[in-house]
């Protein structure tokens, strides 16, 4: 099914309904973060081949914009079911291009495939309303404001590497049940999964330039794209670093922005401290701590430190390590650079005396799960973002402590809070600066129909089905003088 995509593993962009190379013969090498085996090739565009992609997809709005909500939906559900065929090569793929264990990669497919298709019946509901004047003051029933939702026009989906295939459907489908044209910009390390993405929306019937790709450095024509006039809005997901970047280039564009995060669980004294370690086990270390909402940080109150510290080590020490290939749940990360990274924030943590609980232990880019006691708030671990398997726990004297360090970050993304008193979790979930509070379990994203989003540096509007449809479509208002 995917044959026409690539030529002897070259992979190309998807242009006007046809899969094309670039005319300067660039490419960019992909290589599997498991053994560095080049798996693939992607397309360098430049920025002539940006402009002409814009200008497609811009053309190719106009028409998909008068079909149908109704068709719309049925490529949708074609979509979905194309996704679930193919289920089996997507998830090998993942497991190769972004070190993505077995599990995890069948999920992120399956789940893609039930976004799509909760989309696609969302989108129906995308109803107007009528408004009539006179209850504002000095106006009387002369005249009606018919509303109608109307999309935006072209929009620009930036994904991460961490779902290539996730987080690029969970852009392209509200935006396309919407009437909008797609550009998908993914990420490099990822771009062959989120290719094979395109094509099945493209078998599914989307016509012609209704959604194109472009992949290239971001160096040479990310600035370029973000900022061209002709994109009408950006949705993106990635690092709060190329977040703000992008939000300071693009100039008046409407955005959708999910960054990054350094969620908290706050474990007290009434916890159910074994349900807790479990779940926190859970958020901390699937696909090795690469998600933006995993746990990052535990503020445990002293007197049940100890005991959470020791479930968490006894589950943390039965976690498989090794390859995707081999069904291991602790996989490699995305390259050295991200290890390196999460190596300099143990070293400053053990060199400013936190305890190694288990792990630092690492074979090149495969980091050994690590847990640390005694993190303090002078260490860079207790801050920053490791996208990696390490997880701090911060010791807290009470309640008010854990939301006062909670609270100091600089991102908002979620919070867990596990307590036994229903009171009390309210009480700490008014006050937590973050987009969403979860009591008594780990901190995630889904359902995709609840409303995700993060404040501070973690973030810009709101996602979630029918949030992520009504950020990118817009009211038009007709009104009917009937005086
Ligand atoms: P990233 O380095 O920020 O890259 C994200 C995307 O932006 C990639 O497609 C990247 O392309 C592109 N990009 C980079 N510079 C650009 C520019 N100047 N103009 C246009 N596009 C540009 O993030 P990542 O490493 O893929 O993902 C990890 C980060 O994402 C973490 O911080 C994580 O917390 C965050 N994240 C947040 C959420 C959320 O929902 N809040 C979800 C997932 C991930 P290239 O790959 O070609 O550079
Ligand atoms: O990092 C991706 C972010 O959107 C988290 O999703 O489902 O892993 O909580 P999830």
């Amino acid at each position: 099914m995917f044959d026409n995509i690539q030529e002897n593993k070259t992979f190309k962009n998807l242009y006007n309904g046809e899969w094309i190379v670039s005319k300067s013969g660039n490419t960019i090498d992909i290589y599997s973060p498991n053994d560095n085996s080049c798996i693939g090739k992607v397309q360098a565009f430049e920025k002539e081949e940006v402009n002409k992609t814009i200008e497609n997809s811009r053309q190719s709005q106009k028409l998909w914009a008068d079909t149908p909500i109704n068709e719309r939906a049925s490529i949708l559900h074609k979509t979905a079911e194309l996704l679930e065929d193919n289920l089996e090569e997507l998830s090998q793929l993942l497991q190769m291009e972004i070190a993505k264990d077995k599990e995890s990669s069948a999920s992120e497919i399956r789940r893609t495939a039930d976004f799509i298709r909760f989309t696609a019946d969302e989108g129906k509901h995308m109803e107007g309303e009528t408004i009539f004047p006179d209850n504002f003051p000095g106006y009387k029933r002369d005249r009606v404001s018919i509303v109608n939702r109307i999309p935006i026009g072209v929009v620009l989906a930036i994904s991460p590497f961490n779902y290539p295939i996730n987080l690029s459907a969970s852009k392209l489908a509200p935006a396309l049940i919407a009437g909008n044209s797609v550009i998908l910009k993914p990420p490099t390390q990822g771009a062959l999964s989120a290719l094979h993405l395109a094509e099945i929306f493209n078998r599914a019937g989307l016509p012609s330039g209704v959604l194109n790709t472009v992949t290239g450095k971001s160096s040479e024509i990310g600035d370029y794209i973000v900022s061209h006039e002709d994109i009408n809005f950006i949705n993106f997901t990635g690092s709060t670093e190329v977040g703000k970047h992008i939000a300071k280039v693009a100039g008046k564009v409407p955005m959708l922005m999910e960054l990054g995060g350094k969620d908290a669980a706050i474990v007290l004294e009434d916890a159910d401290v074994g349900e807790a370690a479990k779940q926190i086990v859970a958020g901390a270390y699937s696909y090795s701590g690469q998600r933006c909402t995993a746990v990052k940080r535990v503020l445990a109150v002293d007197k049940i430190a100890d005991t959470l510290i020791a479930e968490m080590n006894c589950l943390i020490s039965k976690l498989k390590v090794g390859s995707p290939l081999e069904g291991a749940q602790i996989t490699p990360l995305i390259n050295n650079e991200a290890a390196n990274f999460v190596q300099e924030l143990i070293d400053d943590a053990i060199s400013k005396g936190a305890k190694l609980i288990i792990g630092n232990k690492r074979n090149n880019n495969l980091m050994y799960p690590s847990l640390f006691d005694y993190v303090t708030t002078d260490m860079r671990l207790a801050w920053e973002e490791p996208f990696g398997p390490i997880l701090p726990v911060i010791r807290v004297k009470n309640t008010n402590e854990a939301i006062q360090i909670s609270n100091a970050s600089q991102y908002g993304l979620q919070a867990s809070v596990f307590t036994s008193s229903i009171k009390d979790a309210f009480y700490i979930a008014n006050k937590l600066e973050v987009g969403t509070v979860h009591i008594n379990s780990k901190t995630e994203r889904g359902p995709d129909h609840f409303p995700f989003l993060g404040v501070k540096a973690s973030g810009m509007g709101t996602q979630g089905i029918r949030y992520s449809i009504e950020a990118m479509s817009r009211p038009k208002s007709v009104v009917l003088n009937i005086n």
